[in-house]
C-alpha cells in the first residue's frame, strides 16, 4: 500500500521545508500536480520547482501532468527529477504516442481518468501502464469532497487486473480522508494521494502512518499479478 501525499496541499512558501517534511514522514512518494491554466482552471508549479525539491529527498516523485499539451513537457519532467509521469486518458490518440514518449525516458507511466470518463476509455492501455489513476474529485483544486460514485471504476479496474493478470497500481486522488482511503482499500486501491487530510493535520507523520494503518488490512486483496 502506497502513501503519496499531494505536495499542492502544502504550504507554498516553504516548499522546501514541507519536502523535507514528506521525507521524513517515510512517506512512499510524493504526488507534484502539474496544472497549466487550460486542461485545469488552475496553475501550480513546473518543472523548475521540481528541480530544486529534487536533492531534498530519495523518494520517488509522481508527476500528475493536468495539462493539455504535456508532449512538450514529459523531457523537462525527467530532466529534474520525476520517476513516474501521469498522463490524462481524456487526450485521446494521443495517449498512445504519449506513453512510448515516457518509457523511452525510462520513466513508469501513469494514466488518470476524470470523473466524467468512463473507465472503459482506459481499457485499451491497461497492458503498457504502472499506474492507473481514478480521480475522485473534478482535477484542478485540492481539498473537494470525494466523489463516492467513482468507486465502481476502482472495482472494475480490480476485476481488470486479476483477468489479464497484470499488475498496475490502482491510485485514487482527490478527497482522500481516512474514510475515503478505507472506502478506496475496500473496493481495490493500493495507492492513496492525499493532500489536505494530510497536511492539514498538525502531526503529519503520524497522519502518513495512520492512513497506512488504516489501509492495510485490505492489501492481501491487492495482490498484483505479473
Ligand atoms: C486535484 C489533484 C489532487 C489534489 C488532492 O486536482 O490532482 O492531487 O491535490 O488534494 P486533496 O487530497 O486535498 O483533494
Ligand atoms: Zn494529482
Amino acid at each position: 500500500m502506497i502513501i503519496a501525499p499531494s505536495l499542492l496541499a502544502a504550504n507554498f512558501g516553504k516548499l522546501a521545508a514541507e519536502t523535507t517534511r514528506v521525507n521524513q514522514a517515510k512517506a512512499d512518494w510524493l504526488h507534484l500536480d502539474i496544472m497549466d491554466g487550460h486542461f485545469v482552471p488552475n496553475i501550480s508549479f513546473g518543472p523548475a520547482v521540481v528541480k530544486v525539491l529534487r536533492p531534498l529527498t530519495r523518494i520517488p516523485f509522481d508527476v500528475h501532468l493536468m495539462c493539455s499539451r504535456p508532449e512538450i513537457l514529459l523531457h523537462p519532467f525527467a530532466e529534474s527529477g520525476a520517476n513516474h509521469l501521469i498522463v490524462h486518458v481524456e487526450l485521446g490518440d494521443r495517449v498512445t504516442p504519449l506513453i512510448w514518449k515516457i518509457k523511452a525516458l525510462g520513466l513508469k507511466v501513469g494514466l488518470a481518468v476524470n470523473p466524467p470518463t468512463a473507465i472503459s476509455n482506459a481499457k485499451p492501455y491497461l497492458g503498457q501502464i504502472d499506474q492507473l489513476l481514478i480521480m475522485t474529485v473534478n482535477p484542478g483544486f485540492g481539498g473537494q469532497p470525494f466523489i463516492s460514485e467513482m468507486l465502481p471504476k476502482i472495482q472494475q479496474a480490480r476485476a481488470w487486473r486479476i483477468e489479464n493478470r497484470l499488475n498496475y497500481h490502482i491510485q485514487v486522488d482527490g478527497g482522500i480522508n481516512f474514510t475515503a482511503a478505507v472506502e478506496c482499500a475496500r473496493a481495490g486501491a493500493d495507492t492513496f494521494v492525499s493532500g489536505s487530510a494530510l497536511f492539514g493535520k498538525r502531526q503529519f507523520e503520524r497522519a502518513v502512518q495512520k492512513m497506512r494503518q488504516l489501509v492495510k488490512p485490505f492489501a492481501h486483496d491487492q495482490k498484483l499479478h505479473g
